[in-house]
């Protein structure tokens, strides 16, 4: 099998896995009881979170556990919303976000929140400009997407954060989940910042909330005092020792590599760039090393990810969360390509092991389909 959906969710490390198995059945207490297993379960807790905080270069007491990235973009946006409505109505984000951002943000305008929705350019890219040019007086939170799940492209984040200091009431969260591992991001400057286990070889169900100290925030949860307050629940300490483990490893495996998927993609991007009927949506510089999209004009997206799964060869039209419903591309579409790219995309992303030849094995088939499906066309014209 050759899977390359890995910005929809990655393969556990197998030191991940055994890293869980080993906490969940050694070390089962409940992390705020007073007895031993309880003590034993807190410390664990804590390994974790200052392991989490050094890979980010934060304070341990900045590192709120929650259940991924949905939960984490959720309370980083309504939990700002929230609390500082007093001050101010007015929120900031781009055309271009994840689900779990859009319509965080879609719910608060129906609670009379202002939202204004940056534009970005073909590549999908935010300007420093514009978001500064969208700040009012009463703007209270700015939300931009680091690195684009669909099309890879790296938004200027750390600019950002710089230029939005002279801003010092605002605050500033950026969704992290497709850089981790990938893109190194400085938090210099960002107030709120989104990881999702399970994109960086961890377990689905565990994720991160960066929220710099003296960021207060109301909580989307009540009933407990755990995690700094911000997020009520037992914590599931054996996913998050292995999440732990996961940044750590796939922070070593991108410094290991040193460049082996940017070599990937591009090789990946001229091919696509000679295959007829392919148009590349991914921008050739200034993007992900792991993410690729491409569309074929005229054509089925699912069904070029039908014929290549049955090839057994896994990529994904988008966004796994919208994958399922058979609309354009709502980021392709904000990019001003038109209708028909935003229609007929389909994504291929890397992990640290994809290998050359799959990459090989994956232009040959999709070769082959578009070819076959381009003869179907000119009989049906
Ligand atoms: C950019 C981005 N943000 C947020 C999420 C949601 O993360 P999770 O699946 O952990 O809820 C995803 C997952 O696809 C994503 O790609």
């Amino acid at each position: 099998m050759v899977y390359l959906d890995n910005s929809a969710t990655t393969k556990p490390w197998p030191e991940v896995l055994d890293a869980y198995y080993k906490v969940a059945s050694d070390y089962f207490g409940n992390p705020s009881s007073l007895h031993h297993p309880g003590v034993e379960a807190e410390t664990l807790l804590s390994k974790g979170r200052a392991s989490v905080a050094q890979l980010l270069n934060v304070n341990a007491e900045e590192i709120v556990f929650t259940s991924g990235g949905t939960e984490s973009n959720n309370t980083a946006i309504k939990g700002i919303a929230m609390e500082h409505q007093e001050r101010g109505k007015h929120l900031i984000t781009s055309s271009v976000e994840h689900p779990s951002v859009m319509q965080a943000f879609q719910a608060l305008e129906s609670f009379g929140f202002d939202v204004t929705y940056v534009d970005v350019d073909q590549e999908g890219r935010v300007s420093v400009e514009d978001v500064l040019h969208a700040v009012r007086e009463d703007t209270i939170l700015v939300s931009i997407i680091h690195v684009n799940s669909e099309l890879g492209t790296i938004n200027p984040v750390e600019d950002i954060a710089q230029a939005l200091t002279a801003f010092p009431k605002l605050f500033f969260h950026t969704d992290h989940v497709q850089g981790a591992g990938h893109v190194p991001l400085n938090l210099q400057g960002v107030d709120l910042c989104t990881i999702s286990a399970h994109k960086i070889h961890g377990l689905k169900g565990t994720g991160v909330l960066f929220v710099r100290r003296g960021t207060s925030l109301s909580p989307l949860f009540h009933g407990g005092s755990q995690e700094q307050q911000y997020r009520a629940g037992t914590e599931n300490v054996p996913g998050i020792t292995a999440m732990a483990k996961a940044l750590r490893l796939s922070e070593n495996e991108r410094q290991q590599q040193n460049g082996r998927l940017e070599h990937l993609k591009q090789n990946l991007i001229h091919r696509l760039q000679d295959l007829e009927g392919a148009v590349v949506n991914t921008p050739q510089r200034g993007s992900a090393p792991h993410i690729v999209n491409v569309s074929f004009p005229g054509m089925k997206p699912e069904v070029l990810v039908q014929e290549l799964t049955r090839n057994h060869i896994h990529v994904s039209t988008k966004s796994a969360c919208s994958s399922k419903l058979q609309e354009p591309s709502a980021v392709l579409l904000a990019a001003g390509v038109g209708m028909e790219r935003a229609s007929s995309a389909i994504r291929a992303s890397f992990s640290h092991d994809t290998k050359e030849r799959e990459v090989d094995e994956f232009v040959r088939i999709l070769q082959k389909a578009v070819s076959e499906m381009m003869l179907v066309m000119g009989e049906k014209k």
